[in-house]
């Protein structure tokens, strides 16, 4: 299916959502904002698909919010219309993992992007950055919260106060992103990493996502009960059988995803 901005295909279990407003270097408007959203909200009601991965062009990932837009922007109407969090927030409730393929520029709200998938993996070519303070605004999707905790205070700070970017080698070795491969194994790279995670069971791929983003909001003996409660509830699964005798009989895993 094919939207003006926001390109899908599907590949067995899993989703390629394709930014695709290359002639302002993916610069998220309301409109592409709004695509992208709903795209994800069909995914996350689809059974068949199991995770998703976003990519941009070979020149920007995404170059940030719409410097256009926003220009014309005052206090009431962002405040009123709720700017950044009508929308850019659906990205936050998904259960189902993002994989973020970044190639080119992630700046401003589209570093801020990367940041809300629950992996980063980059081209070579790719530069972060948190640019805002340079027009005179903070950043509006995230960067002052999730940059600190993938990178550390003084690094994030560096990023937000100064505007400058990274590169994607400071991004790996800054624990921005998992992985650094070369520009044109970018999508194949990605694609292979959510096949090898949507072949598992849906409901303990959920799970595991909960889980692990519990560990941002909890203290920790609150987020070990969770775990706990989890690792307990999923005995119910019939893919906790299926994975185990599988193991035992020494074969594949067929899931059923329940
Ligand atoms: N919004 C709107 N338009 C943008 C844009 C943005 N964020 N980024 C780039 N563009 C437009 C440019 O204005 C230009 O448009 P025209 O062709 O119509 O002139 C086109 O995209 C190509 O850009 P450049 O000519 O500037 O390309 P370049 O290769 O010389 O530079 C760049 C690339 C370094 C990314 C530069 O475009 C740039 O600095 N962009 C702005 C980055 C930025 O500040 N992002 C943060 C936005 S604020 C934000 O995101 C708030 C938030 O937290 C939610």
């Amino acid at each position: 299916m094919t939207e003006s901005c926001v390109q899908q295909e599907r590949r067995g279990h899993v989703s390629l959502l394709r930014l695709a407003s290359e002639n302002r270097l993916n610069s998220l408007t309301d409109e592409l904002v709004n695509q992208l959203a709903a795209a994800l909200l069909r995914n996350e009601a689809d059974p068949a698909i199991h995770a998703t991965v976003i990519t941009g062009s070979d020149k920007a990932f995404a170059a940030g919010a719409d410097i256009v837009g926003m220009s014309k922007l005052d206090y009431s109407t962002a405040f009123g219309q709720d700017y950044i969090g009508r929308n850019w927030d659906v990205l936050r409730t998904l259960r189902k993992p993002l994989i973020a393929a970044v190639r080119g520029y992630a700046l401003g709200g589209g570093c801020e992007l990367a940041m809300m998938c629950d992996i980063v993996i980059a081209a070579a070519d790719a530069v972060f950055g948190q640019p805002e303070i340079k027009l005179g605004i903070v950043p509006g999707a995230g960067g002052t919260q999730r940059l600190p905790r993938a990178v550390g205070k003084s690094n994030a700070m560096l990023a937000c106060l100064t505007g400058e970017s990274m590169t994607a080698k400071e991004a790996l070795d800054t624990g921005l992103v998992s992985k650094v491969v070369q520009p044109d194994e970018l999508l194949d790279a990605a694609l292979s990493m959510a096949e090898q995670i949507a072949r598992h069971s849906l409901p303990v791929i959920v799970a595991i996502k909960e889980a692990v983003n519990r560990s941002f909001e909890a203290s920790l003996s609150e987020g070990l009960l969770f775990e706990r409660r989890l690792f307990h509830a999923g005995f119910s699964l019939a893919d906790q059988k299926e994975g185990m005798a599988a193991f035992l009989e020494r074969r594949p895993a067929a899931f059923a995803n329940r």
